[in-house]
């Protein structure tokens, strides 16, 4: 198929890119770059050909002719970044991924699979198990963003063109471009360049977890399967038995990083995101899905592979690694303009 990746630079982008090659699929790359390394920092790997440093909310219907299938991951994608400006959030992660997607189908492309989020499902009564029924919740801009774009997009859906909506857990594991402001990936950098793990709640909320690499299969999954299969449907991404309290995740990075102690900021409350959700419906209707990583094996493979890198506290804490402190950079220092869009004339749109 061709398809067209948005955000295939990113931290999910860059694990689904080879992935999707090796199907034999052909692929088109739209990313804006915000965190595309200079200055001598090892750079995101860049999708051969096809690849455009181009900002979803200036794209035009051209790179859209000849496409099967969109999956759309660009994002401002995750909660402290939707804070950052909730207006932008909303442009970026909602009205523009509509608009994208009118395009898509006035350009003949038959699927769009969405980047969707568990988040949606926000503050949850913890005694309960959210399947894809449940009411949304958000209790984030970032959340919010999501929703509103499901919406939208699902209003879309017609003979001819079918929206597909993953609503991923909370990612964490090794990506070519590595993020630690994940709930696991933090926890595993605090460990390693502190010895402590820095719990900023008091550990009692419910996440779901999902590997980068299980999450980038179930792409796979979305755009191969039959389109009765999942035209307009969403689904959960994860597994059940990866649903986990914070508390559970810091100890399982504890036991992967000898001698590892435990700290929790001053006066920390219970986070309002909170929420166990139900992943059976994705194992048993996507074609081929299976999740295969669990947040044990993650961890020490994290620790492994980063161990060696001998990360430094202020490395794992900077703006190669945490997109908030990136984009605020980018942002204070002229490059990026405050509606995000790069403003070194002729280099990046
Ligand atoms: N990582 C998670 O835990 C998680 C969980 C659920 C859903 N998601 C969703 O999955 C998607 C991918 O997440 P990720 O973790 O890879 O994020 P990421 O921030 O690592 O990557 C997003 C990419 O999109 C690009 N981008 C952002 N705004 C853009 C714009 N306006 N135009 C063009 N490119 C733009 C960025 O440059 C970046 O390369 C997002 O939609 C996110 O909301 C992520």
């Amino acid at each position: 198929m061709n398809i067209l990746l948005t955000g295939h630079l990113g931290y999910v982008g860059s694990v689904l890119t080879p992935m999707l090659r090796e199907r034999g699929h052909t692929l088109v790359g739209v990313d804006t770059g915000f965190f595309v390394a200079e200055d001598g920092e090892t750079a995101a790997p860049a999708s051969d050909g096809g690849t455009h440093r181009l900002d979803v909310r200036r794209m035009g219907p051209e790179l859209l002719q000849g496409i099967d299938a969109v999956i759309h991951l660009a994002a401002l994608s995750n909660d402290p970044m939707g804070e950052l400006d909730p207006a932008l959030t909303d442009a970026i992660n909602h009205r523009a991924s509509v608009r994208l997607a009118r395009m898509a189908r006035e350009a003949g492309v038959e699927r769009f699979v969405f980047a969707s989020s568990c988040s949606l499902y926000g503050a949850a009564d913890s005694k309960g198990v959210l399947d894809e029924s449940a009411p949304f919740n958000p209790v984030t801009a970032y959340a919010r963003s999501k929703v509103d774009a499901e919406a939208g997009l699902a209003e879309l859906a017609a003979a001819d063109f079918a929206p597909v909506f993953l609503r991923a857990g909370t990612v964490y594991g090794l990506s070519p471009a590595m993020r630690f402001d994940l709930v696991a990936n933090n926890l595993v950098g605090w460990a390693l360049t502190t010895g402590r793990i820095h719990l900023e709640s008091d550990g009692s909320p419910w996440r779901p977890l999902v590997h980068v690499e299980d999450l980038a299969r179930a792409y796979v999954a979305a755009v191969e399967a039959p389109r009765e299969t999942v035209a307009n449907q969403a689904f959960n991404v994860g597994r059940d038995d990866q649903n986990f309290q914070v508390r559970d995740i810091a100890d399982t990075v504890r036991a992967a990083v000898a001698g590892c102690g435990l700290e929790m900021a001053p006066n920390a409350g219970p986070d309002t995101r909170s929420y166990r959700v139900s992943f059976r419906k994705a194992e048993e209707t996507l074609p081929g899905f299976e999740v295969r990583w669990t947040l044990e094996k993650g961890v020490r493979q994290m620790v492994g592979a980063l161990g060696q890198r001998r990360l430094t506290r202020e490395e794992f804490l900077g703006p190669r690694y945490i997109r908030l402190v990136r984009l605020r950079r980018l942002r204070e220092s002229g490059r990026l303009s405050d509606e995000l869009y790069w403003s070194t004339a002729g280099s990046r749109v």
